[in-house]
């Protein structure tokens, strides 16, 4: 076996042997293959795809590249949740505690930043001394006790996967159905959870621009979590404009704890308590009302004690920037449009994404949308509001942002946020 052959193979259009995919992974993940060859196959596959046999063997493998946590212990049905990727997408923080709160028990291994959408682990490590690394036993005891762990996916788990989610990020081969379906199920299957919702966005903010792609990469893991024996519904959510008014790592925080007291934006309670009911359906727990758990704050004791369990103070204020600007509306009515991927970019440029895989994120960096489509602003009043402790940030960020905010003088036809539900 020889990776060159491997990627000329995909590159011209050949489908891969079982033995060279399993081949290639694990000379990757040993180091016998360099990054740049891996670098090649990954867009060798991004433009000519894997058909169901390959991808089931190439999402074996990258299981099989590292552990898999045993969660039989763990006395309360387990169910997780994971996201495409969104832009102001915090919904994990909210549901983790949540669907908790309602009797499972949800073991949110996450990841960090992905292009221009933010990350779990980045999130969540703006508040001081909280910790995203826990051991198998830890995940273990944790669920047991409070029924909710937000943790990186230990460097056992799917290892494969860690190391091309990174490559990925900056070699421009993230959109891909085959890669992004099998980067997210190989560590939700590595992760022992007994069942799993997917949140498939779709839309400009989302890596699935259009309903048709993000429909087959919504049956494509659907199929393949079915096929492992993990129940696994797909709901498929909109991503034009950013989820909630908050994008950045420690203002995202922020919002969610106020969903958490009852309040926060009504897209992100109204998805927050979507995704709980079908994860809630899937381990049987009909009778539970995340709805009203969550309306009352009976989820906020869950999440003060997951930030307490794993090092952090709920209590601590978070780091705010040290310098804030306004976009301003440039004349008056009504927001038809906030463009989710030219925020998402901006913030990521303000300093809450990574320009290079070892680069750390900024708690505060971000931007909060003061108006959101549909609402009424008038000329010169602030729509977004650009948090940045670098000022020589600020040029970039509001290059992304030229042409993302429409005003118009009459508001857009609403648009359903849950667009479809592929249950197994
Ligand atoms: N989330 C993941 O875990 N992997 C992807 O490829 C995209 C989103």
């Amino acid at each position: 076996m020889d990776a060159a052959h491997i990627i000329r193979a995909k590159r011209d259009g050949r489908a891969l042997t079982d033995e060279e995919i399993r081949w290639f992974l694990s000379s990757y993940t040993a180091d016998e293959v360099a990054e740049e060859q891996a670098s090649a196959l990954l867009m060798a596959i991004f433009f000519q795809g894997m058909d169901d046999r390959e991808l089931d063997t190439w999402t074996g493998a990258m299981i099989a590249s590292g552990d898999r946590l045993d969660l039989r212990a763990v006395s309360r049905p387990t169910v997780d949740k994971h996201s495409t990727g969104g832009v102001g997408d915090k919904i994990s923080l909210p549901l983790c505690p949540l669907v908790a709160a309602c009797g499972a028990a949800v073991p949110q291994l996450s990841g960090r930043g992905l292009g221009h959408t933010g990350g779990t682990l980045d999130k969540m490590e703006s508040i001081a001394g909280w910790r995203a690394h826990l051991s198998p036993q830890e995940i273990v005891d944790q669920l047991d006790r409070i029924g909710a762990v937000i943790c990186a996916a230990g460097a056992g788990l799917a290892p494969a996967d860690r190391r091309l989610y990174a490559l990925r990020d900056v070699t421009g081969t993230v959109e891909s159905i085959p890669l992004i379906a099998s980067s997210i199920m190989s560590k939700k299957l590595a992760e022992g959870t007994s069942a799993l919702v997917l949140d498939v966005k779709v839309g400009s903010g989302a890596f699935m621009k259009d309903v048709g792609s993000a429909r087959r990469l919504a049956e494509t893991m659907v199929r393949l979590g079915t096929a492992e024996g993990v129940p696994t519904t797909a709901v498929m959510s909109r991503m034009d404009t950013p989820l909630g008014r908050a994008c950045g790592n420690g203002l995202e925080v922020t919002e969610s704890v106020e969903v958490l007291a009852g309040g926060g934006p009504a897209d992100v309670v109204e998805l927050t308590v979507a995704l709980a009911r079908e994860m809630l359906a899937l381990v049987g727990l009909h009778d539970a009302d995340p709805g009203a758990v969550l309306a009352a704050g009976d989820a906020l004791p869950v999440w003060r004690a997951l930030v307490a369990a794993q090092g952090g103070d709920p209590d601590a204020p978070l780091l705010v920037s040290t310098d804030v600007r306004a976009v301003r509306a440039q004349r008056s009515g009504v927001v038809t449009m906030l463009e989710a991927l030219a925020i998402g970019l901006a913030a990521w440029r303000l300093g809450a994404g990574r320009a290079r895989k070892e680069h750390p994120v900024s708690p505060t960096a971000g931007v909060v949308c003061l108006a959101k489509v549909g609402e009424t602003v008038e000329e010169g009043q602030p729509v977004l509001e650009l948090h940045v402790d670098d000022p020589d940030r600020l040029d970039a960020a509001m290059e992304a942002l030229e042409g993302a905010i429409t005003i118009g003088d009459e508001p857009p036809p609403p648009e359903p946020l849950v667009i479809d539900i592929l249950r197994p």
